[in-house]
């Protein structure tokens, strides 16, 4: 498959621009996909650089094995399958953390991943409703976890509704959870199809927006639940700052607010610690006192998120929702 048809990078030459990477360097790729910006930055680390790449799904590894066959850049790839919230543990392996100059997550699933009816991602694409990123091929198979046929047989109505709410935040939760209990009894919803067209025919007329599909959120919160995409994130924050040299920057490009949330938050608490500090009120202190007390870790790199041109969008639709925040940390 042709590389822009497996998955079109996002914001490429921004991100590779603002990790700012240098020949010798060690960078990580955490969310490997089709290697598009994995290719990149090895050209700029050089072969005298690394660059760690990092992917759950087995496909993605597969996919990326095979276009570094014949590539000179094979020579500064190493590929670990693994979930990036076991960053710590993948670069103590290697022996470089605490000393990697750049890493990016790109957040979300590939279009490969999406375009692919058996991953059972998409509501337009008949497949079994699986949803997991972790599924792979061959003797690695799976890296475990539930799939999205498991959760809705087998949840609460209780259950499910929390699950669409938060990581939905479908305004119908409670009402669509019980119905898919209540017809979950006559036949169980083993296929995307399935699950997609009864929501679409009992999803009420006044709740409608526009021309969106009504199981866009639902098919959303079964993703991010199946994958524990942020939880994922939350473990991977802190151990991939740790994981950078001073100087060293770390970039996230989220698709949405659940995800850029706990992203922006993050990087608020290292450029201003003082946020999170519960100051005595009753103790005056200097200014100097302060920075000696809370010193800033990090500095975002600019003031707002990165976000892709009309161009890009124009070209790659996807891309519309992109931010990319980048933070360069400034002591250990
Ligand atoms: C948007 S794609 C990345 C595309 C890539 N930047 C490129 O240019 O081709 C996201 C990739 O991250 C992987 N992924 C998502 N969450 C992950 C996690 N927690 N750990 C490891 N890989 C993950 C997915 O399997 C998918 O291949």
């Amino acid at each position: 498959m042709n590389v822009i048809d497996y998955h079109e990078p996002v914001l490429l030459k921004e991100t590779v621009s603002l990790l700012a990477l240098k020949e010798g360097d060690v960078a990580v790729d955490c969310t490997l996909g089709g290697g598009g910006h994995a290719f990149e930055m090895s050209k700029k680390v050089g072969t005298e650089g690394r660059l760690i790449g990092i992917d759950r799904d087995g496909e993605a590894i597969e996919y990326v094995n095979h276009r570094l066959k014949d590539s000179e850049l094979k020579k500064m790839f190493h590929i670990v399958r693994d979930r990036f919230s076991n960053i710590r543990k993948i670069l103590e392996a290697e022996s470089v953390y605490g000393s990697v100059s750049a890493i990016i997550a790109d957040l979300g699933m590939s279009s490969a991943q999406v375009g692919s009816p058996k991953r059972g991602f998409s509501f337009y694409l008949d497949g079994p409703l699986d949803m997991r990123m972790d599924h792979g091929s061959g003797p690695e198979s799976d890296l475990g976890g539930k799939t999205a046929a498991e959760m809705v047989q087998g949840f609460s109505a209780e259950e499910l509704s929390a699950v669409f709410t938060q990581y939905g935040e479908e305004p119908c939760a409670r009402f669509l959870a019980e119905r898919i209990v209540e017809e979950r009894e006559k036949h169980e919803f083993l296929r995307t199809k399935e699950l997609a067209m009864f929501i679409e025919k009992i999803y009420p007329k006044k709740m409608r927006s526009g021309r969106i599909h009504p199981a866009t959120k639902i098919f959303q919160a079964l993703r991010i639940f199946v994958n524990n995409e942020l939880g994922e994130i939350e473990t991977f924050l802190p151990d991939a700052f740790a994981a950078l040299k001073v100087g060293g920057r770390l970039g996230l490009i989220t698709f949405h607010s659940l995800e850029d949330r706990p992203v922006k938050k993050a990087f608020q608490n290292w450029e201003n610690p003082l946020l999170n500090a519960h100051l005595p009120r009753e103790i005056p202190l200097l200014e100097k006192e302060v920075q000696m007390r809370y010193p800033k870790k990090g500095k975002t790199i600019r003031p707002f998120p990165q976000k892709p041109s009309i161009e890009e969008i124009a070209r790659n639709p996807r891309a519309r929702s992109a931010k990319l925040r980048v933070i360069e940390k400034l002591e250990k």
